[in-house]
């Protein structure tokens, strides 16, 4: 077998479920275990030959040849996790498998109980709320700034959180999502002093600011400015494989990682994939690397590059840092006079070949990756160039469907409750006036349109046209 310090110094950075994968890679051993596909021979050979052979040979669970386990973890698992909470700067990383998604289920599962209550934004990721679905907490909402004439939800703003722990006395914890997918920074750190003044908790949902740390020209994240928890999507922009994220204890923090490490582990699942966790590992060590260095400069480059094009046209326009908030530079959000987001997006796709991030009312979201080229972007600038000097507006169709949901919920039975009450679906006309059963929220961007206990209002319709039917209280 290979020594280990011969494969680092090949790779040139220490990455110990890479490593371990690499050794048994080189090693094989007979397989007598799960996967059934031993290493990619029992699969479709169309699929063998798409994805390669040598990804299959790595397509592993935990115990098996040295590689350590997730729950709970040990081995090069272990280490990793080590590594990943040193470069992240936290006490304590989880990796998680099944995204950001399961890792909001733990806190909420780990660190709410039945009755509590618990400050979100409303703007916040489904996760949360099917996390206090299962654990029986209640909202109480914060509503961020409305940037109305972007179709956006904005900051979250101190003083309301502030104005909202001081009216209940018995708020369990502050969770909040920051950045926003599109990029808005609220101000966290005024945040986390006041969550201190009043002794609770504070957890942000970071699934779009994992880069934050590995780059002094971003945002500050959230363990820095007084976070308990901070949760890392890093398969969105940090380069690990989808599904997979991580979770992160702060150093200062006098939460209990065992409550969350205890959800974890009922909620994981036993056959963790080490290809997802190696790819966490990957993500970690590469932007780390000099090389990740480099590709996130060039990554925020080329986002200036696109900006400052962006400012050079007359009928499209930029989401930019305005007085109150901040904004990631690599999420750019864009409008164009008299288009729809989806009909800008739509534009893209079928007459340039391009795919952007995502779409809403009034613009598209374009994500300024690690992993583009400067020549992506100067295509992309070109074909922006063009639908601002072409009139597009000739072929502006209106849309009835909104996709950004703004309404502010009415819940008039917890979400658990109304969740396990008995149900009925009826013809969506019909369901004006009732109360919702189910989480409605279409993805991106995953906020709700309804929750379990909400009142359905004739508002709610132009975010309903695609559905027939809805799910009631009886
Ligand atoms: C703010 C936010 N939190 C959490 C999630 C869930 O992340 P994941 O897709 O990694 O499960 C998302 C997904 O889009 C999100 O936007």
């Amino acid at each position: 077998m290979k020594n280990k310090t011969e494969i680092s110094k090949k790779l040139n950075i220490h990455a110990p479920i890479v490593e371990a994968l690499k050794a048994a890679y080189d090693n094989p051993t007979y397989q007598f275990h799960i996967p059934g596909h031993t290493k990619g021979l029992g699969t479709l050979t169309d699929f063998r030959n798409l994805v390669g052979r040598k990804a299959l040979k790595v397509d592993t669970t935990d115990e098996f040849d040295n590689l350590g386990t997730l729950t709970p973890a040990t081995g090069p698992v272990k280490e990793a996790q080590e590594l990943a909470a040193e470069a992240f700067g936290a006490k304590k990383t989880f990796f998680l498998l099944n995204g950001s998604t399961i890792g909001n289920l733990a806190i909420a599962m780990g660190l709410t109980k039945k009755g509590q209550k618990v400050i979100v934004n409303r703007n916040c990721h489904r996760s949360i709320l099917t996390g206090l679905i299962i654990s029986g907490a209640d909202p109480l909402w914060v509503l961020p700034e409305k940037f109305s004439q972007w179709g956006l939800w904005g900051n979250i703003k101190a003083e309301d959180i502030e104005k909202l722990l001081d009216e209940n006395d018995d708020v369990s914890m502050v969770w909040i999502t920051n950045p926003t997918y599109e990029g808005v920074v609220s101000d966290v750190k005024a945040i986390a002093d006041i969550c201190k003044k009043y002794d609770v908790p504070l957890i942000v949902d970071e699934a779009h600011g994992c880069l934050w740390n590995f780059n002094s020209k971003l945002p500050e994240t959230s363990l820095k400015l007084g976070a308990d928890i901070v949760v890392h999507s890093l398969h969105k922009t940090g380069g690990s494989m989808s599904q997979s994220s991580m979770l992160h204890i702060s150093k200062d923090s006098n939460i209990n990682a065992d409550d969350v490490e205890r959800a974890l582990m009922l909620l994981h699942t036993t056959s963790p994939s080490l290809m997802l966790l190696g790819s966490l590992d990957a993500a970690r060590a590469n932007l780390q690397s000099s090389k990740g260095h480099q590709q996130l400069n060039r990554a925020i480059s080329n986002a200036k590059y696109l900006r400052s094009e962006i400012d050079k046209m007359e009928h499209i326009h930029q989401l930019k840092s305005d007085f109150g908030y901040k904004t990631d530079v690599t999420k750019i959000f864009i409008k164009a006079d008299g288009l729809s987001g989806k009909r800008l997006e739509s534009i893209l796709e079928i007459d340039f070949g391009i795919e952007v991030e995502s779409a809403s009312d009034e613009g598209i979201l374009i994500l300024s990756n690690i992993g583009n080229k400067r020549s992506d972007f100067e295509y992309l600038a070109d074909c922006l160039h063009k639908i601002d000097t072409h009139n597009y507006k000739d072929i502006y169709y209106m849309e009835n469907k909104r996709h950004m949901p703004m309404l502010v919920p009415i819940i008039k039975k917890s979400l658990r409750e109304a969740y396990f009450s008995e149900k009925e679906i009826v013809p969506k006309e019909e369901a004006i006036g009732r109360l919702s059963g189910e989480v409605v929220a279409e993805c991106p961007p995953g906020i709700s349109i309804l929750l379990p206990g909400e009142l359905i209002t004739e508002e709610h319709l132009p975010y309903l046209t695609d559905y027939q039917t809805i799910e009631v209280l009886k």
